[in-house]
């Protein structure tokens, strides 16, 4: 309601904007997450164009929605195999992919990305799909980290851009973080938070802080437990076992680490220390760029700091 009454002050009217609703989402970037967010919105009845550098990038994000698909398949439709099959297949019928993220975005109600967490990439994503997407069109990032309003300074739609942010891994984790700046639109806000609700997942509203709620509380703990074992004060192991164990938490920060991908968790980390280079809590971690420098990227690369098969 505060929200709302401080469009109005700023002139904003529902006559002025319209509600849109999402019926196609264009997803750039297919790796975990666009991957992921993909997969519940085309379950979800949305048809969904995804989009990545090459063909055999694609290939591999469809490959690991239909591994994923027959995971939820497994369970929702234990008793009923064909109508399992039959929604895996509508599913993955919703999903067509696309390598030129400019035509993906010339007919589109939402355009939600996915890519690198680095700024200017960002910005050179969203300023050249402004030139190519429609009027009514709905800009998104799923950033971890990056202010909002800073990405969304590339293109000339202020008040149809916002924050959506989702959880590794899509299919299972329940929130979405829905991000207003002090531009976004009440019915840009109100149309990502249905969105949201659409994929079955339980919105909140952020503010465009740094990490929104979830990561500002979250990625200095991974950063916390990494600082710890590099002084010697815990193997990764112990401090796992200890977290889960100890404080309820289904991964370790180790295994949470290795598992949201440790270059983004860099990125973030990089991102605020540059914004606020005196915060002991962002500070730069030299194990942990070290792996990321050697390529050790996680689970996603088969090896962060645990091996994977
Ligand atoms: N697709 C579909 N289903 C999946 C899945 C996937 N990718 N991964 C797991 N599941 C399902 C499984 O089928 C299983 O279902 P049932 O229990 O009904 O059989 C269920 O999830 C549990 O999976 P597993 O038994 O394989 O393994 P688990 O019990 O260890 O759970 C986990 C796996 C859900 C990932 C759990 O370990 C967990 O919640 N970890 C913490 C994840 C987390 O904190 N994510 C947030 C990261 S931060 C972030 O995302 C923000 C950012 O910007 C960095
Ligand atoms: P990822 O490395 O798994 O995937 C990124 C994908 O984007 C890759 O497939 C890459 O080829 C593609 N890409 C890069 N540049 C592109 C371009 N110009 N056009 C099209 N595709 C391009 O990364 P991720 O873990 O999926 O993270 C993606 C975004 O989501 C980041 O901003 C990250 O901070 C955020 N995020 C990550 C997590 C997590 O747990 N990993 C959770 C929430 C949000």
């Amino acid at each position: 309601m505060a929200f709302f009454t401080h469009l109005v002050r700023r002139g904003f009217s529902s006559s002025t904007v319209r509600n849109v609703v999402i019926k196609h989402v264009t997803i750039i970037g297919g790796g975990q997450m666009g991957a992921g967010i993909a997969q519940v919105a085309a379950a979800t009845g949305h048809t969904v164009t995804l989009v990545d550098t090459s063909d055999d990038l694609l290939k591999k994000a469809i490959k690991g929605i239909e591994g994923s698909l027959k995971r939820v398949v497994k369970k929702k439709f234990a008793d009923k195999p064909e109508a399992g099959e039959e929604f895996l297949q509508k599913t993955l019928k919703n999903v067509s992919t696309s390598t030129d993220a400019a035509a993906a975005a010339h007919s589109t109600d939402l355009v939600l990305e996915a890519i690198i967490e680095n700024l200017k990439i960002k910005q050179d994503m969203f300023s050249q799909l402004d030139k190519a997407a429609p009027e009514h069109t709905i800009f998104a990032s799923n950033t971890s980290s990056l202010p909002i309003t800073d990405i969304a300074s590339s293109t000339n739609r202020l008040d149809r851009f916002g924050g959506l942010h989702f959880f590794n891994p899509v299919p299972v984790m329940k929130l979405v973080e829905v991000v207003a700046t002090s531009s976004t639109s009440q019915e840009t806000f109100d149309s990502l938070l249905n969105f949201s609700k659409e994929l079955g997942k339980t919105p909140v509203s952020c503010k465009d802080t740094p990490g929104f709620i979830v990561n500002r509380l979250l990625v200095p703990y991974l950063a916390e437990a990494v600082r710890l074992h590099a002084r010697g004060h815990g193997s990764k192991e112990d401090i796992d076992i200890a977290m889960k164990l100890g404080a309820g938490y289904p991964m370790g920060p180790f295994e949470l680490a290795d598992y949201v991908g440790l270059d983004t968790t860099k990125f973030i980390l990089d991102g605020w220390t540059e914004k606020e280079p005196n915060n002991p809590l962002f500070a730069q971690i030299e194990l942990l760029n070290k792996l990321v420098a050697e390529g050790k990227l996680g689970k996603k690369t088969g090896e962060g700091f645990y091996k994977y098969k």
